[in-house]
C-alpha cells in the first residue's frame, strides 16, 4: 500500500463506455476486445483504473443497463474469455478495472423475470420483483402514482399466464427494467455470488448503478408534493435514499472485505444532501461514491468552492475520500454545459486541472481527454436512449455524449473501427479532433491531460490529502496542497491576478496562456510549486 492509502481514495479513473470506445470487428459498436487493443493509449494517458459500463448479455433497451445474465459478456461485446484476457492485460498495464452491477432491476428478458410471468401472482417466481394488484374494480388503475425516471409510469401491467389481464410490475427506468423486490433473501443471495463469481475473475471493484434506489417504502405510497421521479433525492422520498439500503452495501462489503487487494466499491448515489451521500461511506458500507454536486455545479468560483466545501467537509466525517466527476455518460458533456464552442473548451481545460488537482480520486469520461463537445444534432431516426423513445422526443436523452471516440484518420469512423461504422454517426468536424491529431499537438486537450496526470502522479501533493483555501478576490479559486503546489483557477471572464506570491513560484502547468506577472486570462488555470 502506498503511504497515501489504498488505491481507491487517489485513483484517476477512465470510464470506457465499452459500446462507443474501439470496434475490434467493423460491426459499429465496441467491443472489449477493442478496449483491450487500446489498453498502451490508456497507460499513455496515465490513468490507475478504468470502469467498463455494463458488458453483459443484454436486449439493449437501455444500453446494456437491462441485464439479462450477470456472468456472462453480449455477444456485441465479445466474451467471457475476452473478459478475463482484458482483465489480465489491463492489469498488466498496471491498470486496474471496475465492472457495472446493476442491482436495483435486470432486463425483461432474464429468466427470473420470464418465470415471473409464467407464475401466479403471490409466486416464490413474482416475488423476486415488486408486483402489486391495480386499484378499482377491475384492477386497471395503476398501483400508486411513480414515474418512471425515462418518462411515462412507472407500472405496466401484465397479461397473466391465462391471458387476462393481471397484475401490475414496478420499473423506476424503461418498462424493460423490471425492479428486484431486495426485501427477498433469494435476490441478496443472488448478488452475493455475482460479486463473487467476478472478484473471483480478478475485478478491482464495482460501480453500483442507482445505488439509492434498491430499498422501496413497502407501503409504496403515492409520491407527494416536492418528491420527483428524476433528479436527487430528498429525504422522505419513497423510493430514493431509504435507510434499508445500507444494509445491502454491509453486507456486499464483507464479501469484498475478504478477498485480496483492495478491492474497492462507487457508488452512483444521486441524493441532494452531502451529509445523506456520506452515509453510503460509512467505514463498514461502500468506499467512494460519484460527486454529483460537483459534476453539476456551474462554471462559477463560488459554486465550485460550494461543492468542494461542502462535499469534502461531510465525507471527512465518516473518513471518505471524495471522487470528482465532470462528465458521464448520463450528461451532456462538460465542454457543452459549460457554454459550448472556444468558451466551453477553455474552461473545460481550467476544469480539468481543478479536478485534478482536488484531494482524493477523479474520474475521466472517456473523449473528455479529447475534448469532445456533446453533439446536439443527431437525427431522431438514429437516436437510441429511451428517454427521447418515452418522451415522444421532447426530451433528446443521452445519445449526444454517446458518440463513438474519434481515434484517428480524417473519415469517419475516424478509426473507432476498421471500416466506416459506428452505432451512432461522428460529426464531420471530428477529423480535427482525433487522439491521433492531438497527441502530436503540444496544446491540445490531450497533452493538458497527459501532462497534468503526469504532474499528479509525480508530485506527492497531489492525490490523497486536504486542502488550504488562499484567499482571492472576485472569480479566483485558489488552493495549496502540501508539500509545495499551489492550484490556481479564473472562473471569470477579464484577466485576474494569482494571490499574492503565486504568481512568482514556478509555473507547472497551465490551461491557457498565463502572464509572466501571473495574470491569468479569464476561463484558466494554473499549477504552481512553491
Ligand atoms: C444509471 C446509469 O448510469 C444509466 O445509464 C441507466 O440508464 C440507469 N442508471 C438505469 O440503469
Amino acid at each position: 500500500m502506498s503511504p497515501d492509502g489504498p488505491w481507491w481514495r487517489h485513483a484517476v479513473i477512465y470510464q470506457v463506455y465499452v459500446r462507443s470506445f474501439a470496434d475490434s470487428d467493423g460491426d459499429g459498436i465496441g467491443d472489449l476486445p477493442g478496449v483491450r487493443s487500446r489498453l498502451q493509449y490508456l497507460r499513455d494517458l496515465g490513468v490507475d483504473a478504468l470502469w467498463l459500463n455494463p458488458f453483459y448479455p443484454s436486449p439493449q433497451a437501455d444500453a446494456g443497463y437491462d441485464v439479462s445474465d450477470y456472468r456472462d459478456v453480449d455477444p456485441r461485446f465479445g466474451t467471457l474469455a475476452d473478459a478475463d484476457a482484458l482483465i489480465r492485460d489491463a492489469h498488466a498495464h498496471g491498470l486496474r478495472i471496475i465492472v457495472d452491477l446493476v442491482p436495483n432491476h435486470t432486463s425483461d428478458q432474464h429468466p427470473w423475470f420470464r418465470a415471473a410471468l409464467a407464475a401466479p401472482p403471490g409466486s416464490r417466481e413474482r416475488a423476486r420483483y415488486l408486483f402489486r394488484d391495480g386499484g378499482g374494480p377491475d384492477g386497471s388503475v395503476p398501483p400508486n402514482n411513480w414515474m418512471s425516471n425515462f418518462g411515462g409510469r412507472a407500472w405496466t401491467r401484465v397479461a397473466e399466464p391465462d391471458g387476462r389481464p393481471g397484475q401490475w410490475y414496478l420499473h423506476l427506468f424503461a418498462l424493460e427494467q423490471p425492479d428486484l423486490d431486495w426485501t427477498n433473501d433469494e435476490v441478496r443471495a443472488e448478488f452475493h455470488d455475482i460479486l463473487r463469481f467476478w472478484l473471483d475473475r480478478g475485478v478491482d471493484g464495482f460501480r453500483i448503478d442507482v445505488a439509492h434506489g434498491l430499498a422501496k417504502d413497502p407501503e409504496m405510497p403515492d409520491l407527494g408534493a416536492g418528491h420527483a421521479t428524476g433528479g436527487q433525492a430528498v429525504e422522505g422520498h419513497p423510493h430514493w435514499d431509504l435507510d434499508e439500503v445500507h444494509d445491502v452495501y454491509r453486507g456486499w462489503r464483507r464479501i469484498s472485505d475478504a478477498y485480496p487487494g483492495d478491492r474497492t466499491f462507487v457508488g452512483e448515489v444521486w441524493v441532494a444532501d452531502p451529509a445523506r451521500l456520506a452515509r453510503y461511506l460509512r467505514p463498514d458500507e461502500l468506499h467512494t461514491a460519484f460527486n454529483f454536486t460537483f459534476l453539476m455545479a456551474p462554471w462559477d468560483a463560488g459554486a465550485l468552492r460550494a461543492a468542494v466545501d461542502e462535499s469534502m467537509t461531510e465525507l471527512a466525517r465518516v473518513g471518505a475520500p471524495a471522487t470528482w466527476v465532470l462528465s458521464n455518460h448520463d450528461v451532456t458533456r462538460h465542454v457543452t454545459r459549460y457554454g459550448g464552442g472556444a468558451t466551453g473548451l477553455r474552461r473545460a481545460r481550467a476544469a480539468a486541472l481543478l479536478m485534478l488537482a482536488l484531494p482524493g480520486g477523479a474520474y475521466v469520461y472517456q473523449g473528455e481527454e479529447l475534448g469532445l463537445p456533446e453533439v446536439e444534432d443527431l437525427p431522431g431516426e438514429v437516436r437510441q436512449d429511451p428517454t427521447f423513445h418515452r418522451t415522444g422526443g421532447s426530451e433528446l436523452g443521452r445519445d449526444g455524449c454517446r458518440v463513438p471516440l474519434p481515434w484517428s484518420g480524417a473519415e469517419p469512423s475516424y478509426g473507432f473501427g476498421p471500416g466506416p461504422a459506428s452505432w451512432l454517426p461522428q460529426p464531420a468536424g471530428w477529423a480535427e479532433l482525433t487522439a491521433e491529431r492531438q497527441a502530436g499537438d503540444p496544446s491540445s486537450m490531450l497533452s493538458l491531460y497527459r501532462g497534468a496526470l503526469r504532474h499528479r502522479a509525480a508530485l506527492p501533493a497531489l492525490g490523497s490529502g486536504t486542502l488550504t483555501w488562499l484567499s482571492t478576490e472576485g472569480d479566483v479559486l485558489a488552493f495549496r496542497r502540501d508539500p509545495g503546489f499551489v492550484c490556481v483557477v479564473n472562473a471569470g471572464e477579464r484577466p485576474a491576478p494569482a494571490p499574492p506570491g503565486v504568481g512568482d513560484a514556478r509555473l507547472l502547468l497551465a490551461s491557457g496562456p498565463v502572464g509572466e506577472d501571473g495574470i491569468l486570462p479569464g476561463d484558466t488555470a494554473a499549477w504552481y510549486t512553491t
